[in-house]
C-alpha cells in the first residue's frame, strides 16, 4: 500500500536497518524498483526530485504511474511517494495535493530561522494530509537537478536538535559530508556529528548521496540512527551502461523496448543489491 515514511522509518530505526529512497527517472524506474521491493518483501520510497517530475509530466502523472503500476504487479509492501530537495512550500503543497504520501522541504541553503519557519509550515499542511515532512540541515556537495552546491557545509548538531523540536518534522537530513553524484576519491562523512545527531534528535537521520558509500560507512551510519538512504545516480550509472553496450552490439536496434527493457532489469538488481545492503529486506 501507498503509505507515508512515518512509520516505515521508525520501525526502520527500532530495528536497526534503513529503508532505500530511489529516485524515479521514467516508468522503467517505477516497474523496477517497485519489483524489486516486492521481491525482497521490503519496504520503499520512491524519491521525485522537481525537475524529474517535471520531466515525467508533472506530479499527478506520477502518482497515476506508480498507483496503476502497484495494481498492476500487485504490489504488497509498504510504498511512499516522496518529494525529494522540494525547494519551497509551494513545490510541497503542489506534490501533497498530487498524492505524494510524503515530502521533503529543503531549506537548508537560507538563514536557519527560514529554515524553521517554512518547515513548520510545511509540517502543517502535510501533517493534516497524513503526509510525512524530511527537513535538511548543512549542505551536500555536488549537483542534482538544480540544485548545485560548490562545498560541503557540516550540519551543526545543536541546529538539528532544535529544527527537530521547533518544527515537529519526520525525519532530519544533515548534511555530514556527503555528496550528490560520485564522489572524488573515499568519502569523508562526520560520523562524530553523525553520532550526536542521532542520540540528541529523537527522530530518524537520513543520509543523501548514497551512490558510492563503503558498505563499512553504511552500516556504521545505521548504528547511528540513519533509517533512510537515498540512491539515485548508481540506478543511472547501471541503466547508462546496459543502454550503451546494447545499442554497441546491435547498431541497427531501434525499438526501446528492446535496450530500456534490459536496462530496467539492471536497475531492479541494483536495487536488490542495496535493499539487501541497507538490511530493509525481508522487513515489509
Ligand atoms: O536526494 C537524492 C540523493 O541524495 C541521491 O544521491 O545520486 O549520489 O545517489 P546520489
Ligand atoms: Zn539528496
Amino acid at each position: 500500500p501507498l503509505v507515508s515514511m512515518k512509520e516505515m522509518l521508525e520501525e526502520a530505526k527500532k530495528n536497526r536497518y534503513a529503508v532505500g529512497q530511489f529516485n524515479l527517472n521514467n516508468l522503467e524506474y517505477v516497474q523496477a524498483i517497485l519489483q524489486a521491493a516486492e521481491d525482497e518483501k521490503s519496504p520503499v520510497i520512491l524519491g521525485v526530485s522537481e525537475g524529474a517530475g517535471k520531466y515525467m509530466g508533472g506530479f499527478g502523472v506520477v502518482v497515476a504511474m506508480v498507483e496503476a503500476t502497484m495494481k498492476a504487479q500487485g504490489t504488497t509492501v509498504p510504498v511512499a511517494i516522496h518529494l525529494d530537495h522540494g525547494s519551497s512550500f509551494e513545490a510541497c503543497a503542489k506534490a501533497i495535493h498530487a498524492g505524494f504520501t510524503s515530502v521533503m522541504i529543503d531549506a537548508s541553503h537560507g538563514e536557519f530561522e527560514e529554515n524553521v519557519a517554512v518547515s513548520s509550515k510545511v509540517v502543517e499542511l502535510a501533517h493534516f494530509h497524513g503526509v510525512s515532512v524530511e527537513a535538511e540541515l548543512g549542505v551536500v556537495g555536488g549537483q542534482e537537478d538544480d540544485v548545485i552546491a560548490d562545498g560541503v557545509i557540516y550540519a551543526d548538531p545543536k541546529e538539528c536538535q532544535e529544527l527537530v523540536e521547533r518544527t515537529g518534522i519526520d525525519c532530519l537530513a544533515p548534511a555530514l559530508g556527503s555528496v550528490h553524484g560520485p564522489y572524488k576519491g573515499e568519502p569523508n562523512l562526520g560520523f562524530k556529528e553523525m553520532e550526536e545527531i542521532g542520540s540528541a534528535a529523537s527522530v530518524p537521520l537520513v543520509l543523501h548521496g548514497g551512490t558510492g558509500i563503503p558498505t563499512k560507512d553504511i552500516k556504521r551510519a545505521i548504528s547511528y540512527g540513519t533509517s533512510k538512504i537515498n540512491v539515485n545516480t548508481e540506478n543511472q550509472i547501471q541503466q547508462a551502461k546496459v543502454v550503451r553496450e546494447v545499442l554497441a552490439a546491435n547498431p541497427d536496434m531501434i525499438d526501446p523496448r528492446k535496450y530500456l527493457g534490459p536496462s530496467r532489469d539492471a536497475i531492479k538488481e541494483t536495487v536488490i543489491g542495496k535493499m539487501r545492503e541497507f538490511g530493509s529486506s525481508n522487513q515489509a
